[in-house]
């Protein structure tokens, strides 16, 4: 005998095969991002510990990190029994966005947590930078390849730019192909200073 299947039967299983290659992909990248300091509620740092650890245990997730978190926030967060477990911590950090080089990257590096930089392009507002043009035109690149591979050349730092256009994408990714040399990063330095303070961290 033929089973007949509905509409709303075939849209369940499309549901529930999206739901499980979602899990997938979040178990294999292996993070879960928390941005614990945007909330308004209290910070209890040992029952968020718990419920990501618990997610782990699982196979939900393959590892988790933090995101937003300044240096003294890193600091409280690993005074906290299993607070070492944040596999990394996602922050504003690009070449107009440096404050983070002055105590947060340096803690990072000593702890062996890589910073992971969001909106590393600064979401397309440092394109428009003359000089930023000018470097990269010298280098035979994109401005926005100059900016990322800039990036990737901070030790423990990664980058994530989001990119909805394909030739956007294939443009970042050759960024990881560019060696830079002691002359470009002067350069980068003279155009977009490092921090000579300490400020508190950036958001967007
Ligand atoms: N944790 C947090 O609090 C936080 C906050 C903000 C962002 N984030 C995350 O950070 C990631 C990226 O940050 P973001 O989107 O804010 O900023 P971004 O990556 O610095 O910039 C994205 C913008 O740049 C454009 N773009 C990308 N590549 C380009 C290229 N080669 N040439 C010209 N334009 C280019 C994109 O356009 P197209 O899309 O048209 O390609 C998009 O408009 C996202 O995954 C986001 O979720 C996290």
């Amino acid at each position: 005998m033929k089973i007949a299947i509905n509409r709303a039967q075939i849209l369940a299983q499309i549901r529930a095969n999206i739901v499980a290659i979602m899990s997938m992909i979040v178990a294999l990248t292996g993070i879960a991002y928390n941005t614990w300091r945007n909330e308004k509620t209290e910070i209890n740092h040992s029952v968020r510990i718990a419920a990501f650890e618990t997610l782990r245990r699982d196979g939900k997730i393959g590892s988790y990190g933090v995101s937003n978190f300044d240096a003294d926030d890193m600091e409280e967060l690993r005074r906290v029994p299993g607070g070492s477990a944040a596999t990394t911590n996602q922050v504003l950090y690009n070449l107009t966005r440096r404050g983070v080089e002055w105590d947060l990257l340096p803690w990072c590096r000593e702890h062996g947590v890589p910073i992971m930089a969001y909106s590393p392009i600064d979401q397309a507002r440092m394109l428009g930078s003359s000089e930023l043009k000018k470097l990269a035109e010298k280098r035979g690149v994109t401005a926005a390849q100059l900016a990322l591979a800039w990036l990737l050349h901070q030790d423990g730092v990664i980058a994530i730019p989001k990119a909805g256009r394909v030739d956007h994408l294939r443009e970042n990714a050759a960024a990881l192909t560019i060696t830079l040399s002691k002359d470009d990063l002067a350069a980068l330095d003279h155009a977009f200073p490092p921090p000579k303070k300490r400020k508190p961290l950036e958001m967007l």
